[in-house]
């Protein structure tokens, strides 16, 4: 404690610096309290930045509470930041910003000209969906045709049992067979499996889990910062807030499939996996009027088994980068709220995927999530101010920008079939090796 606080004061002395250090002086260069910084506005954190294009803090010291954490430098913060000691376990809530009303029936995003125009929310009948956060049940008619249309694709469905509860350790035979490709033990991916962006200096840049109470605080943040993501959405949280979901798309945010319930989708059978898909995809069109052709599995977790699944129902499966089983791009910015890491932990995993980020030869895809208000807080208060000043300049896109395919080929509606064309085109069997 000694240490950090000896280390502040002589921080807070030290003049701001500007904005555009290169990134190797981050660890170098004059640093700045960032409870100074974030001082400014107590009603801030929904506000974005006055001009994400020139942040006001060109680097800060982030105090090390407990003395285990190394300190982190960061570029920039946003000057509304929430201070870093409010971004923990059992914060008190923030207020949470108006959800938007229902967007016009009809209306399209400027992105995507030829979309159809989305549904009336009015239409929407929750009952008409499976209970919110729970493995939906596999003997509705509903999802006796999805799995009736995935024997259908032709796709073959390797027979691999399902994984049981317990990761890794609690399954040695799944582990050792290679033949799975399991991802979550050992990072084994397929060709068919998004886990970069092609072009050096890009970040294909991703939020799960919502949309949630606090999304419309990135979204702000984001349109501030003229940023678009993709969104990895979860049905039981789309049916709950549909009028946000269609804000996101509106402004020309990629929408894409989370699961329904947020499963370890190896542990479940063929037609459990298809019920989660089947649903969320549905849930989707129904608000937005378009069907994702992308998906995330939660935890990362697929094997070959999933991801036929994926490509029976059209959905290419999008990870976040793995360069080795020591640097996976995740900041586990999850894990603040339930008290499991620190905000200084997170934003340390951030700094080690910067520094790997500079050792590869393509773009990254990293986790982060917009469930909860710990990780808003982290995203729009440090982590995307100090992206947006890395020198050079990150090229920040949704995925589906990020491959350098149309915005509209991230759904089947409007995927253009001759320069992208869908795993599968409906009864017309078009298999792709899977290897
Ligand atoms: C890459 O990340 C790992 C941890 O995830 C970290 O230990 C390592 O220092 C990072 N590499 C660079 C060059 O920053
Ligand atoms: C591409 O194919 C899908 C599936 O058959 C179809 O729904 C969609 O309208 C097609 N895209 C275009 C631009 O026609
Ligand atoms: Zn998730």
């Amino acid at each position: 404690m000694k240490t950090s606080a000896a280390r502040l004061l002589l921080a807070a002395s030290l003049p701001l610096l500007a904005a555009a250090n290169a990134h190797d002086a981050r660890h170098h260069h004059a640093r700045q309290n960032v409870d100074a910084a974030a001082s400014s506005s107590v009603a801030s954190a929904s506000a974005p930045a006055a001009s994400a294009s020139a942040p006001a803090a060109s680097s800060t010291l982030l105090p090390t509470p407990t003395g285990t954490i190394p300190p982190v430098s960061l570029l920039a913060t946003n000057p509304t930041a929430v201070p870093l000691t409010s971004i923990v376990v059992n914060a008190p809530s923030a207020a949470t910003s108006q959800l938007p009303t229902a967007a016009a029936a009809g209306s399209v995003p400027s992105n995507i000209p030829s979309a159809p125009g989305i549904p009336a929310i009015a239409t929407l009948a929750p009952a008409n969906y499976p209970p919110l956060d729970k493995p939906p049940p596999t003997d509705s008619p509903q999802v006796l045709q999805w799995i009736q249309d995935v024997q259908n694709s032709g796709v073959t469905i390797p027979s691999f049992t399902p994984t049981v509860a317990g990761g890794c350790p609690a399954n040695p035979a799944a582990v050792s067979d290679s033949t799975r490709c399991w991802w979550t033990c050992g990072g084994c991916t397929r060709k068919t499996d998004i886990t970069t962006c092609p072009d050096k200096m890009t970040w294909g840049l991703t939020y799960d889990d919502g949309p949630a109470p606090y999304t419309p605080d990135l979204l702000n943040y984001l349109e501030q910062a003229k940023l678009k993501s993709t969104f990895f959405v979860v049905g039981s949280r789309a049916i709950s807030y549909p009028a946000l979901l269609q804000q996101e798309y509106l402004a020309g945010h990629q929408i894409a499939v989370h699961t329904w319930s947020h499963p370890s989708l190896t542990t479940l059978t063929n037609e459990e996996i298809i019920a989660e898909l089947g649903w969320t995809k549905k849930i989707i069109k129904d608000v937005l009027g378009v069907t994702p052709t992308m998906m995330r599995p939660p935890f990362g977790d697929i094997d070959d088994r999933v991801r036929a699944i994926c490509q029976a129902m059209n959905l290419t499966p999008v990870m976040w980068t793995r360069i080795s089983p020591t640097a996976t791009f995740d900041t586990d910015d999850f894990n603040i709220h339930g008290g499991v890491t620190s905000v200084q932990q997170v934003l340390v995993n951030w700094e080690n995927i910067l520094g790997n980020v500079s050792t590869i030869n393509t773009g990254f895809i990293v986790l982060e999530h917009d469930l909860f208000q710990q990780s808003v807080e982290v995203a729009t208060g440090y982590i995307l101010p100090d992206a947006l000043a890395h020198q050079p300049a990150f090229r920040i896109v949704p995925v589906s920008e990020c491959l350098n395919i149309a915005d509209g080929d991230a759904y089947i509606e409007t995927n253009n079939n001759a320069t992208n064309p869908l795993p599968v085109t409906g009864t017309r069997i078009k298999i792709h090796c899977m290897i």
